[in-house]
């Protein structure tokens, strides 16, 4: 059967496009609704409770869009609220910590794996017990809160980001890692950045490339996948919809031609 419904796709603002670049690289023929809650940016720094409520708006939101799965794009969601609202979600719904922490332990030949992610994300500690829970592993962790406003502010080099990597990134080289896992959505856009940082004896892990192949398994299970050649992109936000726009645009190379503000309250 070919189910042409949408898959919903969310994020505090346009981190989760690099899930959205994963997904138009190995499943085109997806349509796909993204929601980007740049009212509320960052989510790094926001309570449980307001992450909840947050979730909890998109999530109903995507429903009444009629998606066929939702995959939650952002590594502060993935962390905090998915354990909850999967128990009551009526499609499947996936984030990208599992992904990452899979691809990590594949990536590293020492067992040393650092993580940088968001403070929320880092307090919460579920990239490091799920890459545990795989096996004898050291994982280091870093919050990086000055990495989002940059990358949606369109920056990805300059000073300004050469300072910051330094600043996060150097602790975790003096422990020794060679894994390094992009544990905020946001990241992957800097990783030439980092990259030139770290140096080519540190892989650098983009979960999006694994939740995708997750995603792909979740549509073949349950028999509902969209066989069509070439998929459409819908673009919703809840707050500024012009910076995301042109952020957007840079990232997906001109692929976003509209955006629509959508309001809960
Ligand atoms: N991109 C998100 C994440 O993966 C949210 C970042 C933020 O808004 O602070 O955690």
């Amino acid at each position: 059967m070919n189910d042409t419904r949408p898959i919903g796709i969310f994020d505090s603002g346009v981190g989760g496009l690099t899930v959205v670049k994963s997904l138009l690289e190995q499943l085109p023929g997806e349509n796909f609704i993204y929601f980007g809650d740049t009212a509320h940016l960052p989510y790094g720094n926001k309570s449980q409770a307001e992450l909840f409520q947050y979730a909890q708006d998109i999530v109903e939101f995507l429903l009444q869009q009629d998606v066929k799965a939702i995959v939650v794009a952002c590594g502060t969601h993935s962390s905090i609220t998915l354990p909850d609202i999967e128990k009551n979600c009526p499609v499947p719904i996936m984030g990208v910590v599992k992904a990452g922490a899979v691809s990590a332990v594949k990536a590293t030949r020492n067992g040393k794996i650092g993580i940088i992610a968001t403070q929320a994300s880092v307090n919460n500690g579920s990239y490091r017990k799920h890459i545990v829970s795989l096996g004898d592993y050291q994982v280091f962790a870093s919050a990086c809160p000055r990495f989002v406003p940059l990358v949606e502010a369109g920056i990805f080099s300059g000073a300004e980001l050469e300072t910051a990597v330094k600043e996060y990134i150097s602790p975790l080289l003096e422990q020794g890692i060679d894994t390094l896992v992009l544990g905020c959505t946001h990241y992957p856009f800097l990783a030439d950045a980092i990259a030139s940082f770290t140096g080519a004896e540190v892989t650098l892990v983009d979960p999006a490339v694994g939740t995708i192949q997750e995603l792909a398994a979740i549509l073949n299970q349950n028999n509902i996948k969209n066989l069509a050649a070439q998929g459409y992109g819908r673009f919703y936000v809840s707050g500024n919809d012009q910076s995301f726009f042109q952020a957007g645009s840079l990232l997906l190379n001109n692929m976003i031609q509209q955006v629509e503000k959508i309001c809960f309250d």
